[in-house]
């Protein structure tokens, strides 16, 4: 498509967008009186309009059985997470039975290392992307001390060349390769919450299980926002966070994906709760783990229906939306904002911004990472007084994620204006 600068082809993309009734379907932030563009459903997704009565289902069934919730009227808890792993097996392209609902994302990326890596004195090392999330960092340095290794020895970061700022694809696989004869485990964030670039997964797998390794991803910033195919790129597994694109709430409860060919296998170990156990014995209370056999044979404790429930009416949205037209509006609302955003930069006498989330569409999701040459903290500051929500990370970057759920082309073109007028300010 051939874009034209201006609000009024923004408003003709809003009116073509096929989704474009479900912004109502979210709560707008609205601070001091003035609502605001939110460029942050990388960070926390808007709240769904419908969560809040299906909490208060939630709330009536304990208030009216107590415990006889989890297993009468409408909807009992105990078959609650059967509602939410269609949809969800939807967005990771996975079998139902491959998803499970449980925990946050970094227990349960520690619960994965459990299965996924048992290290021996030659297969040890694990490769995953320099600066990572801090969380995933700490994991893996924990995790490996833990199973009694050194981390400076076991952990293998990759990271960007010199001059650069994203990873290079070729650059995994070499280093996968170089140490094919000791690697464990690749564990990688399939979108860089920081840079925005989304990786091959499938490549990274096909690498990695070549040489005897196990693969796992992060996909905090990928869930709910590119298209997956978990299955069919032969991941071993995977976790996510359901807040931030899934727009499930604050900790809202996270998610994991376990390849079916390990539901049966009783040689990997894994830590286990009363959760996990065989769910027509369950209450038994027999001696000895019996695990379910699909990937909520992972799980340990009793979840809570309110995050269910929050999960839920923001699933159902995603399936009412579908996931094709979604993929397709992310793709045009991305490309309007790169077109703006070049538009804008190259019309400076300097340079102003550089872009480090990849330009190719394959290796981007929502997100687009702007490094700032010049008075970046002012810019950002400027752009809150204006209503703007996006983020800052030191030491100066600016990140946006517009939506294809609740973001409009208008937003979008309002937020380049208000940023053409700040950098006015700011160089003249
Ligand atoms: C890439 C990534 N990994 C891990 C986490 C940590 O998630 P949690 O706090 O739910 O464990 C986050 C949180 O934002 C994240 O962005």
């Amino acid at each position: 498509m051939i874009f034209e600068n201006s609000r009024s082809f923004a408003c003709r993309l809003d009116q073509q967008d096929e989704l474009r009734s479900f912004r109502d379907q979210f709560i707008m932030p609205v601070i001091d009186g003035r609502q605001q563009i939110y460029f942050l459903g990388n960070s926390l997704g808007l709240q769904p309009k419908r969560t809040a009565a299906c909490l208060q289902q939630v709330m009536n069934k304990w208030a009216n059985y107590g415990v006889e919730g989890f297993f009468m009227g409408e909807q009992p808890w105990l078959q609650y997470h059967d509602q939410l792993i269609q949809p969800l097996s939807q967005i990771v392209g996975a079998l139902p039975h491959e998803v499970v609902v449980m925990n946050q994302l970094t227990v349960n990326l520690h619960l994965l290392l459990v299965s996924f890596y048992q290290p021996d004195q030659k297969r040890y090392k694990i490769i995953c992307e320099a600066k990572a999330f801090p969380s995933d960092q700490y994991m893996l340095e924990t995790h490996v001390k833990y199973c009694g290794f050194d981390p400076a020895d076991a952990i293998i970061e990759v990271a960007p060349r010199a001059g650069e700022h994203t990873i290079r694809q070729e650059d995994v696989l070499q280093v996968i390769h170089e140490h094919k004869d000791e690697l464990a485990l690749v564990v990688w964030g399939g979108l860089n919450y920081y840079t925005g670039q989304l990786f091959d997964m499938a490549a990274i797998t096909n690498a990695a299980q070549a040489v005897g390794a196990k693969v796992g991803f992060d996909l905090a910033h990928a869930a709910g926002n590119v298209a997956l195919q978990l299955h069919d790129w032969n991941v071993d597994f995977a976790a996510w966070c359901s807040y931030k694109y899934m727009n499930s709430g604050p900790g809202g409860i996270g998610g994991a994906y376990i390849h079916e060919r390990y539901h049966n296998d009783h040689t990997i170990p894994r830590f286990a709760g009363w959760w996990g156990y065989d769910k027509a014995t369950r209450f038994l209370m027999q001696k000895g783990f019996n695990p379910t056999r699909s990937a909520e044979g992972w799980q340990l404790s009793t979840p809570s229906p309110l995050l269910y429930a929050a999960h839920r009416a923001a699933l159902e949205i995603f399936t009412e939306a579908g996931i094709d037209r979604l993929q397709k509006k992310r793709q045009l609302l991305n490309s309007w904002l790169w077109f703006l955003l070049d538009d804008l930069n190259s019309r400076q006498s300097e340079p102003v911004i550089e872009f480090i989330t990849p330009r190719k569409e394959s290796e981007r999701g929502c997100q687009v990472s702007m490094l700032m040459l010049q008075q970046g903290k002012k810019v950002f500051d400027e752009l809150a007084k204006a209503g703007v929500i996006v983020d800052w990370r030191e030491p100066n970057v600016i990140r946006l994620a517009p939506v294809p759920l609740y973001n409009t082309f208008e937003e979008v073109w309002q937020f380049t204006n208000i940023l053409r007028q700040i950098l006015q300010l700011q160089l003249v």
